[in-house]
């Protein structure tokens, strides 16, 4: 069997995120203006990503943001060409806190950090671990969720991924995003995000780019694109396949999956390290 998962201080990454890699993230070089945008892994991600390049569309006039591969997924032979993006650069990334490099937390960066309910986050890797051929095959769902609520997946426990982020002394150049507040009023978050970022937009600008990144608008998209080649697409793909991203994009569908049984089970393991996590303690579970 080809090995998919291998890990890097105690924590579980694809096999694709090469231990060299992880090695080399020191090598990145921050700029001022660089926007980091964080996540623990099926969180709204790509949502976030669609949310800030439209914003940045209107700032620059016109111009594309640049945006980057996740830091994780850096190859080491080519980060000097990152030097020759024009900024903002726009930066995802899954990594715990205490793997991204300092000088990305010291040099007023900001951040935003997307969190979702990580009972709806768990169906979401399920589904995603099932299509995507570069994560292993977990038959069943309790197996998977077993795996979930002891940190044995990719990027390891979800409520010490926000902990880590959380805790961060950088945090006043920090925005905590809900997934469940964007599903709510995409509008009025889009507004926060673009004051965070000192990005300005009118409200006709807003509501243009919350009907953009509406999950039915970019899942159409990312379909009536399929053929297309890479360059042409307008919905970013940060690491895998569009197709397999854009699944439900709903709140709540733990409720499909979950016994009242697992529901304890996840009280049990994870009610404790929530409680002590403000962010955390303010998802509605
Ligand atoms: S990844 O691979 O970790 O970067 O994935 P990520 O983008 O973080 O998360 C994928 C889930 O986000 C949903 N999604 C959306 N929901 C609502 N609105 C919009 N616009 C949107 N875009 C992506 C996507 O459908 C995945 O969730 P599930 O529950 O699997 O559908």
């Amino acid at each position: 069997d080809v090995q998919l998962i291998h890990s890097f201080k105690g924590i579980p990454f694809p096999t694709r995120v090469t231990i060299d890699q992880l090695n080399s993230l020191d090598r990145f070089e921050a700029r001022e203006d660089d926007v980091l945008l964080v996540s623990y892994p099926k969180s709204g991600t790509h949502w976030l990503m669609e949310i800030l390049k439209n914003l940045y569309h209107y700032r620059l006039q016109g111009r594309s943001v640049a945006i980057t591969q996740p830091l994780e997924f850096q190859d080491p032979a080519k980060i000097h060409e990152l030097r020759n993006l024009p900024g903002p650069r726009l930066i995802p990334t899954h990594l715990p806190q205490q793997m991204v490099p300092r000088k990305l937390q010291t040099k007023n960066c900001k951040t935003i950090y997307v969190i979702r309910n990580p009972k709806d986050t768990a169906v979401s890797m399920f589904h995603y671990y099932q299509r995507n051929p570069h994560l292993p095959k977990v038959d069943k769902w309790s197996t998977f969720l077993d795996m979930f609520l002891k940190g044995e997946v990719v990027y390891g426990s979800w409520v010490d991924h926000l902990i880590s982020w959380e805790r961060s002394d950088n945090d006043e150049n920090i925005l905590f995003v809900y997934y469940e507040n964007l599903k709510k009023d995409l509008p009025k978050c889009v507004r926060e995000i673009s004051e965070f970022l000192g990005v300005r937009v009118t409200e006709d600008q807003v509501r243009d780019v919350a009907k953009k990144s509406s999950f039915s608008e970019m899942k159409e998209r990312v379909e009536r694109e399929k053929a297309r080649p890479d360059n042409n697409h307008t919905v970013c793909a940060l690491t895998s396949d569009r197709k397999l991203i854009f699944r439900k994009g709903a709140v709540g569908d733990w409720k499909n999956h979950f016994t009242a049984e697992q529901n304890s089970q996840f009280e049990a393991l994870l009610r404790e390290k929530i409680n002590s996590s403000e962010l955390a303690s303010n998802v509605e579970y």
